[in-house]
C-alpha cells in the first residue's frame, strides 16, 4: 500500500474513489462538504438504506461524478486512537475487496484527537491492516497494489507510521515463516541482510563459537537439532549517546518441547517461538531509521528445540555463560536456558538497560489470556516507562509481580538452579529464573499470548502480530 498526504479536500483529490466515514448515522466534517458538492446524493444515500455505519460496514454510492464509499465508523463519541487504527485497518481491508487501485481517504475524528495524532493513527491502521502473508500461495488472490490519498493531512505523519508499520510487518513475515526454511542458520542470514540494508553493525557466531565463548545452556537446547544454532548481534550507536540498551529476543525457530514432548494441539504455533526475535529485529530495522539517542544493541540466541540422539535430557546439568549450573527438570523450559546465556552476555558487553522479549510460558497466557503481555521488572522506573510506552503504542502489556517468595521453587538438589518451579505461577517462577542472571535493571515481556494470534482480527491476518515493536520504539523514542 502507497499513501500519501494531500493538502487538498476528499473533494479536491482527483481519485476514481473518494472515503468519507459515518459515524452514528451521519457524514464528518469532509463528507458534509462531499455531499453539498453532490447536492445531497450522499446524505439521501444514507437515508434511503438506513445505513448507520457499524465500524467496517460500508457502503458504496456510484455516481456519474464517481465512486463514494460511505465508511462505517460505530458510534460517534468518545472515539479513541486505538479505535481510529482499527478503523484504518478495517479500511484495508474493506478496499482490499474492491476493484480500484486509488483512492482518496478523509482522515476521520481528526477535530476532537488533534490532526497529527489521527493522521497518524490512521496511516498505521492502513498500513497494518492491509498485511498478508502469502508468499507460498501459488494461487494469489487478487492482490493490488493500492494508492491511498490521505486529505488534509501531513506527509511527515504518514512516513513515521509507514517506518513503524513497515517494521512490525517485518517481524510478522519471520514469525509466520514456515520453521522448516527459518532456521537459525535462516534467522541469522536475515539479521545480517537486515544490518545491510538499514546500517547497523551485525555479528553472528556460529556453533563451534558459541561452545568456545561458553554459553552451555543455550548450545545444551540447540543440540538435538540438525539445524545447528546461531548467536546473532546487531548494533545500533549514534554519535553520543545517552545510555547503553541492549534488546534481547527469545529465538527458538522451533520448540517441540525436547524429552518432555509437547502434545500436538499445544506444538501447533510454535513456529511462532522465535517472536520475542523478531520484535526485537523488527525493532532494530525501525531504530536504524529513526534514530533515538541510546545505543542499542540486539542479542538473539536463536536454536531449535527438537528430539535425538544428541538432544538434551531431564536430569542434565548444564553450565551457563554466567558461570551458574542448572539442573534440567523439563527440556520445554528450554526458553529460559538460552534466555540466561544471552542476557549474561548482554550485560558482560556494557548494557545498561535490558528489555528482553519472548514466548516464555503457557502460564502467561493462562493469567492474562491471549492479548495481553506480561511485564516483569526489576527495577521500577524501568516498569513504568515500559508501561507507557505499551499505552501509547496500543499494546496490551500488564504488570506482574517478581514474587521473592517463590525464588525458593528454583533451588535444586544438585546445582545452583533448576529450570522449573511446581505447577502454580509458572510466568512468575520463569521470571525470576531470567532474573538470576541480571543485574543492571532489567524487564521481561512475557509474550507468549499476544505473540500470534489464531483468528483474523482489524490490523492483520491469522499469524504473527509483530507484537512489542511497537512498544519497544515508543519506549526508545
Ligand atoms: N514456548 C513455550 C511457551 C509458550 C506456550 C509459548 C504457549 C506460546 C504459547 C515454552 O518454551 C514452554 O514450553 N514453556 C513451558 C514451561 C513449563 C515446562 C515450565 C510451558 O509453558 O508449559
Ligand atoms: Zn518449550
Ligand atoms: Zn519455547
Amino acid at each position: 500500500m502507497n499513501i500519501k498526504a494531500s493538502r487538498r479536500s476528499v473533494f479536491e483529490i482527483p481519485a476514481p474513489l473518494k472515503v468519507v466515514g459515518v459515524a452514528s448515522g451521519g457524514l464528518l466534517t469532509e463528507g458534509e462538504a462531499l455531499d453539498q458538492a453532490l447536492k445531497g446524493a450522499l446524505s439521501q444515500a444514507l437515508r434511503e438504506t438506513g445505513f448507520f455505519g457499524e465500524a467496517g460496514e460500508t457502503l458504496l454510492v456510484q455516481r456519474p461524478e464517481g465512486a463514494f464509499l460511505l465508511f462505517g465508523l460505530g458510534k460517534k463519541r468518545g472515539q479513541e486512537l486505538a479505535e481510529l487504527k482499527a478503523h484504518g485497518g478495517r479500511l484495508a481491508q474493506a478496499l482490499s475487496r474492491l476493484s480500484f487501485r486509488e483512492a482518496a481517504v478523509e482522515v476521520f475524528f481528526a477535530d476532537h484527537l488533534g490532526k497529527k495524532e489521527a493522521t497518524y493513527a490512521l496511516a498505521e491502521g492502513l498500513f497494518l491492516g492491509s498485511y498478508r502473508f502469502s508468499k507460498y500461495k501459488t494461487q494469489k488472490e487478487g492482490e493490488k497494489r493500492l494508492r491511498i490519498h490521505l486529505a488534509r493531512a501531513s506527509q511527515a505523519e504518514v512516513e513515521r507510521a509507514k517506518v513503524v508499520a513497515e517494521a512490525v510487518n517485518y517481524a510478522r513475515d519471520l514469525v509466520n515463516e514456515p520453521p522448516n526454511l527459518l532456521t537459525p542458520a535462516e534467522l541469522a542470514r536475515r539479521a545480517l541482510a537486515l544490518a545491510e540494508a538499514v546500517g547497523l553493525e551485525a555479528e553472528v557466531w556460529d556453533e563451534r563459537r558459541i561452545e568456545e565463548e561458553g554459553m552451555g545452556a543455550f548450545l545444551a537446547v540447540a543440540k538435538g537439532s540438525a539445524n545447528p544454532p546461531r548467536f546473532i548481534k546487531l548494533v545500533y550507536r549514534p554519535e553520543r549517546p545517552l545510555s547503553r540498551v541492549a534488546l534481547v529476543g527469545k529465538g527458538l525457530t522451533f520448540d517441540t518441547g525436547g524429552y518432555s514432548l509437547k502434545p500436538t494441539e499445544s506444538m501447533s504455533t510454535m513456529k511462532s517461538d522465535m517472536a520475542g526475535a523478531a520484535a526485537v529485529l523488527g525493532a532494530m530495522r525501525a531504530i536504524a531509521q529513526l534514530k533515538p539517542p541510546y545505543e542499542v544493541r540486539a542479542y538473539i540466541a536463536a536454536g531449535e528445540n527438537m528430539i535425538s540422539g544428541s538432544a538434551y535430557r531431564v536430569q542434565d546439568i548444564l553450565k551457563s555463560y554466567s558461570g551458574k549450573t542448572i539442573e534440567v527438570l523439563n527440556t520445554d523450559a528450554e526458553g529460559r536456558l538460552t534466555l540466561a546465556d544471552a542476557l549474561a552476555y548482554a550485560e558482560k558487553e556494557g548494557a545498561e538497560t535490558i528489555v528482553e522479549l519472548s514466548t516464555l510460558t503457557g502460564a502467561a497466557v493462562v493469567a492474562l489470556g491471549e492479548k495481553v503481555a506480561a511485564l516483569f521488572s526489576t527495577d521500577p522506573g524501568l516498569q513504568r516507562r515500559l508501561l507507557r510506552a505499551a499505552k501509547e503504542a496500543g499494546e496490551k502489556v500488564w504488570p506482574m509481580p517478581l514474587e521473592e517468595a517463590y525464588r525458593e521453587k528454583l533451588k535444586s538438589e544438585f546445582a545452583d538452579l533448576k529450570n522449573v518451579g511446581d505447577r502454580n505461577g509458572g510466568a512468575i517462577t520463569a521470571a525470576l529464573f531470567l532474573t538470576e542472571f541480571v543485574k543492571v535493571p532489567f524487564a521481561h515481556l512475557d509474550i507468549a499470548g499476544p505473540a500470534y494470534t489464531s483468528k483474523p482480527h482489524p490490523l492483520g491476518p491469522v499469524g504473527g502480530t509483530g507484537f512489542g515493536v511497537r512498544t519497544l520504539l515508543h519506549f526508545l523514542a
